[in-house]
């Protein structure tokens, strides 16, 4: 109990702070950015009064964080300058890097809540360095000037502005330009160099204010489980009392839980997507890792068993312009095979068939059969066959091969049973055996760990995947689709590769086979915000000229799930295999962007298609990666504007978040855009998954329930994690070639998926402790589901004791019987928890005892 104290008397100090009587009018305010840390933390303040003693607000606190480029080398601030237009909008501009010929903008009114930043490309050649800006009267306009270096000459340029958003060309200016404003002072005995101002000290008062407001809220999210054995040591057992008032009620979504699906962590390719050989295609390229890994190229995950240089690329008549690789083996004596490892091997269970195929052609007219051989680890052969005859052209030979024993880590062997040259492409060794036994399928283990989630809805394909590094990457639906060797790969932006095999027609496939709705999420004409490939962030989006056809693909996409067999698009989803339309329903454009002009005019360019061509289409928007901040408030601006049906919003908070921002929702105004959860999870230091994060999660979607007439649909993020291949964690589920390992947070995602509903009833917990502090880890939800007529309660004990719970639902229609129990319960560290089902017997009035750390599910009957 000692530290609620603490933290109680943190809050007192922080409400009763010190207001002194004698403050003075004005005083003046230094802005800068330190270099440390390599020009990372942003935009700092400090206060004075006579110029000469400086108080660093924080110290060092950050007011503005710069967003532009790749995380970890960008994202700098360089030589911040302040200024404050004619009409009192202060504006920052900064350096961005040594090199690029952009500089940083952003506005503010109060010096702290800042407007999404642009960054103009102001030099062809050569960098922006120290830039400011001054009001020139006579012209009416802004003067900006810099320094750049051309050549190794150091010379001022210069451009204009009247709005910050439309810049005149840049020309060479004076030194007579240059203010050269910036000055040195020493604040926390260290020389800073910025801009100085002269300003009411409200407005400093306000930074201050702001700081400490952001300290507390720091604080708060700093807050763990693992301290509370120790906060709560005296607490002991607690009553409760709970009951409902179903004149409350109110209709929430059935869409709550659903999934979000990112080929990151190797979810697609070696994951979800049931291809045993790696690098089928020969289509991997040292670009997809950035050219950091020269191993990472065609001949990845092949090895050939003759001479080396008899095994190499070509890319001269391919079996497709998408496929432009493919392998030519010079067989100087019948034995030497080329072989694959798989993905860290290839796992085959005994007796199980596997489809395997390849592209072949004979060249120099060598002709004869391959020998196909799974080896396993010990150089066993567990099964082989031979394929026809191929022939001077591309000609796709098939076979069955039955695997004799079951192994991890077998590999296959193509071995010509002939001396001379040949070419090889779209090695493919499929198990039969996929989920719902679909060719080109899905790995039946993992696709069933999604299935029992019974989730409403799957976005796909990302998160950032879907807006790809950079302009090029975009993924396009279009090349995901139509016979595989017809696919166009890419590089993953989480530094691999995609061979599409998992394309869009098995994401729709998959949704329907496991009941639930596609959610394709598609790029907003403009790249990942974090892009450093070909460029920075959005790199100016899609062309304006090329944004037509951008639209008319996402127009095609509608067509292509849900058109008539006779429409163009349509025609091509039944020639697939689905006559029937696919009846998507929601479409995503955007995904955590910048929210920018750029942006915005490409997503209204698609937004107004899909609602001319489309209305019944839910569109779903973006508001940026954070539950704050400037790219949140924008784009729920630019969505109020807009008066989109729905917005995707993302944030990965600590466990303190969840516990203190649980009204987080109540606030939201009904009249506005509903809320897609797109991306949420708790994080912990160590990124692990326990009972402490799945506790987080569950009190989370027992307030997202409360709010479910708002909020509509819910994934967390990110679903899929090969063991050895994150990049990305925690995850939902943890996989390897064999094996499935389901967590903490799955079991409450799958809890809350199999156990929703459609009615929320008002319900109130009454603790035995009012105590703020005990009653905010104390959560629960009651929803009826219409369906069934069952009554489900929720309740979440994030306390270290048992709380002994009377329940008193006299109010409602419940059966007097069984009721279904389901407990998931552990220690706060504990990873393996796994929950337990039972029953309970109940009554309009019942007790029932809520352990320690534990989430739990009471699903009652309705007596009618
Ligand atoms: O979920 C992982 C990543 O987190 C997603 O790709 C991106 O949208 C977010 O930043």
């Amino acid at each position: 109990m000692k530290n609620i104290i603490v933290v109680c008397t943190l809050i007192i100090a922080f409400l009763a702070k010190n207001v002194a009587a004698n403050e003075p009018d004005s005083a003046f305010l230094m802005s800068y950015a330190t270099v440390k840390n390599n020009g990372h933390n942003g935009l700092h303040y400090a206060w004075s009064v006579d110029q000469k003693n400086w108080h660093g607000i924080g110290p060092e606190f950050r007011f503005l964080f710069c967003d532009f480029g790749a995380w970890g080398s960008q994202k700098r601030m360089l030589t911040p300058f302040l200024f404050q237009d004619i009409e009192g909008t202060w504006h920052a501009i900064w350096s961005l890097n040594e090199q690029v010929g952009q500089f940083a903008h952003a506005e503010t009114n109060d010096l702290y809540i800042w407007q999404p930043q642009s960054y103009p490309e102001v030099m062809d050649e050569g960098n922006v360095m120290l830039p400011e800006v001054s009001y020139r009267a006579e012209e009416k306009d802004y003067l900006i000037t810099w320094l750049s270096e051309v050549n190794e000459t150091q010379k001022v340029y210069k451009t204009t502005t009247t709005d910050f958003k439309n810049y005149t060309p840049t020309v060479e200016g004076l030194e007579s330009e240059r203010l050269n404003a910036r000055k040195e002072v020493v604040i926390d005995g260290e020389k800073q160099l910025g801009t100085i101002f002269k300003v009411p000290w409200s407005l400093i008062d306000g930074l201050i204010q702001f700081n400490e407001q952001s300290k507390y809220r720091e604080m708060q999210r700093a807050e763990r489980l693992t301290d509370d054995a120790d906060r709560y040591a005296d607490l002991k057992t607690l009553s409760a009392e709970i009951s409902a008032d179903p004149n409350q009620s109110k209709a929430i979504s059935d869409m709550l839980i659903g999934i979000f699906f990112e080929d990151i962590n190797y979810a697609a390719d070696g994951g979800l997507y049931a291809e045993l050989i790696q690098n089928r295609g020969f289509e991997y390229t040292p670009a997809d890792r950035k050219f950091r890994d020269r191993s990472w190229n065609s001949k990845k995950a092949w090895s050939f068993t003759g001479n080396e240089e008899d095994f190499f690329i070509d890319t001269v008549g391919p079996i497709h312009t998408n496929q432009k690789h493919y392998a030519v083996l010079n067989i100087s004596e019948t034995g030497e095979a080329i072989q694959n490892e798989g993905f860290d091997g290839i796992a085959l269970k005994a007796n199980e068939k596997y489809d395997f195929s390849v592209f072949a052609k004979g060249l120099e007219g060598s002709n004869g059969t391959l020998l196909i051989r799974l080896f396993d680890e010990s150089g066993n052969v567990i099964a082989e066959g031979t394929t026809k005859k191929l022939n001077n052209d591309w000609k796709k030979l098939e076979l069955t091969l039955t695997a004799s024993e079951s192994t991890d880590k077998a590999s296959l062997q193509i071995i010509p049973q002939f001396a001379g040259k040949l070419a090889l492409d779209m090695v493919s060794l499929f198990p039969q055996q996929t989920f719902k036994n679909r060719k080109n399928g899905l790995r039946p283990d993992l696709a069933q760990a999604i299935a029992d989630l019974h989730p409403r809805f799957v976005r796909f394909p990302g998160g950032c995947v879907t807006h790809g590094d950079g302009l090029d990457n975009i993924y396009r639906w279009k090349n995901t689709i139509g016979p595989l060797e017809s696919r166009k790969p890419d590089r993953n932006i989480w530094n691999y590769h995609q061979s599409m095999g998992l394309g869009y027609f098995e994401y729709f496939q998959f949704c329907e086979d496991i009941g639930a709705e596609p959610l394709p999420v598609i790029a907003a004409g403009v790249p990942c915000q974090n892009s450093s490939t070909g460029g920075h962030g959005q790199q100016g989006g899609v062309a304006l000229c090329d944004m037509d056809q951008y639209v008319q693909d996402i127009l095609d996409l509608i067509e292509w799930a849900n058109g008539d067999i006779n429409s163009k698009w349509g025609k091509l989803r039944a020639e697939a295999g689905h006559p029937e339309p696919f009846n998507l329903k929601y479409v995503g454009i955007g995904n955590e962007d910048l929210i920018t002009d750029i942006f915005e005019e490409r997503f209204k360019l698609i937004y107004d298609a899909i609602r001319e061509k489309y209305p019944e289409i839910v569109v779903i928007g973006t508001v940026g990666p954070f539950s704050e901040g400037s790219d949140y408030r924008a784009g729920w601006e630019f969505a109020t504007e807009l008066q989109l049906p729905m917005v995707d919003e993302h944030y990965y908070q600590p466990p303190g978040w969840y516990i203190n921002n649980q009204d987080y929702y109540d606030r939201y105004d009904r009249s506005k855009s509903k809320v897609y959860l797109g991306e949420y999870a708790t994080h912990i230091p160590r990124r692990r998954l326990n009972m402490e994060t799945a506790l987080c999660d569950a009190l989370h979607l027992i307030n997202v329930e409360r709010n479910a007439d708002v909020v509509n649909m819910t994934s967390y993020a990110p679903l899929l994690a090969k063991f050895g291949h994150t990049q990305w964690n925690p995850d939902l589920i943890y996989f390897n070639n064999t094996n499935v390992f389901l967590t903490t947070d799955y079991y409450v995602q799958k809890l809350f998926g199999q156990n929703s509903g459609d009615e929320y009833i008002a319900s109130s917990i009454k603790l035995s402790d009012g105590n703020e502090q005990v009653t905010k880890r104390v959560g629960s939800s009651l929803v009826r589901d219409s369906k069934t007529g069952d009554f489900i309660l929720k309740l979440v004990n994030l306390l270290p004791v048992q709380i002994d719970a009377k329940i008193n639902f006299t109010e409602l229609p419940v059966a007097t019987e069984e009721a279904a129990l389901i407990i998931l319960q552990g220690e706060v560290t504990d990873e393996k928890a796994t929950p337990k089902t039972s029953s309970i017997s109940v009554s309009s009035e019942f007790e029932y005892k809520l352990p320690a750390y534990s989430l739990s599910l009471i699903r009652l009957n309705s007596d009618h």
